[in-house]
């Protein structure tokens, strides 16, 4: 493990720059859930694999989830203004890398069975659990759009286990014990 100072007592900082790809190592280490964030509305349906998803408070119930603004679901996102954050499942490792990128939007649809949430937006038949939100507020940082989601429905599944990414690959976690 680094240590924040060089042994010898002397001033200089003993930790290396930190780098893009370092940071991204290093986020490597830290495991999150696997969630597929979906929209639908005017500007028509879409979705994404996201694991930058987290509370933000209870009161009123508010998740945020990091949007590349890049991604090709970015305009639908926002023009509809509207989420399902879908949690996945352990066995959902396919569905999550289809929605993770260059894969043609109905052919991600396609690989599972959805149902229509209150908002509107797609919600997972067999997550393990799925918020309904309304995004309330953006900021933009970097190449980032962090989406504040005000949750207004909850459908929480049977599944026994979830899915992690850490160290760049899938692990499943079980809740029993
Ligand atoms: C495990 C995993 C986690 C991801 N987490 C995020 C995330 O938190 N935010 C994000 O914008 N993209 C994330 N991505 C990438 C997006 O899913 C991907 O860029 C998105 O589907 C856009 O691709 P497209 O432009 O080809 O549609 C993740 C991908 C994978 C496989």
């Amino acid at each position: 493990m680094a240590q924040c100072r060089p042994a010898d007592g002397s001033p200089e900082p003993c930790l290396p720059a930190v780098t893009r790809q370092g940071y991204r190592d290093a986020m490597a280490r830290l495991g999150a859930a696997v969630n597929i964030v979906t929209t639908d509305g005017p500007a028509g349906r879409h979705g994404f694999t996201a694991s930058a998803v987290c509370s933000v408070t209870d009161s009123p119930p508010t998740l945020l989830v990091c949007l590349n603004k890049g991604s090709s679901a970015a305009g639908a996102v926002h023009a509809n203004g509207v989420v399902c954050v879908n949690t996945l499942a352990a066995g959902h490792e396919d569905l999550s890398n289809l929605f993770g990128g260059r894969t043609p939007v109905e052919e991600r649809f396609a690989a599972a069975r959805w149902c229509r949430s209150a908002t509107g937006a797609p919600m997972l038949a067999d997550a393990v659990v799925a918020f309904d939100c309304r995004i309330v507020r953006t900021v933009e940082v970097g190449t980032h759009d962090v989406l504040f989601c005000e949750v207004v429905g909850l459908a929480e599944g049977g599944a026994q286990e979830g899915l992690i990414y850490f160290s760049r690959r899938y692990h499943a976690v079980t809740g029993t014990s």
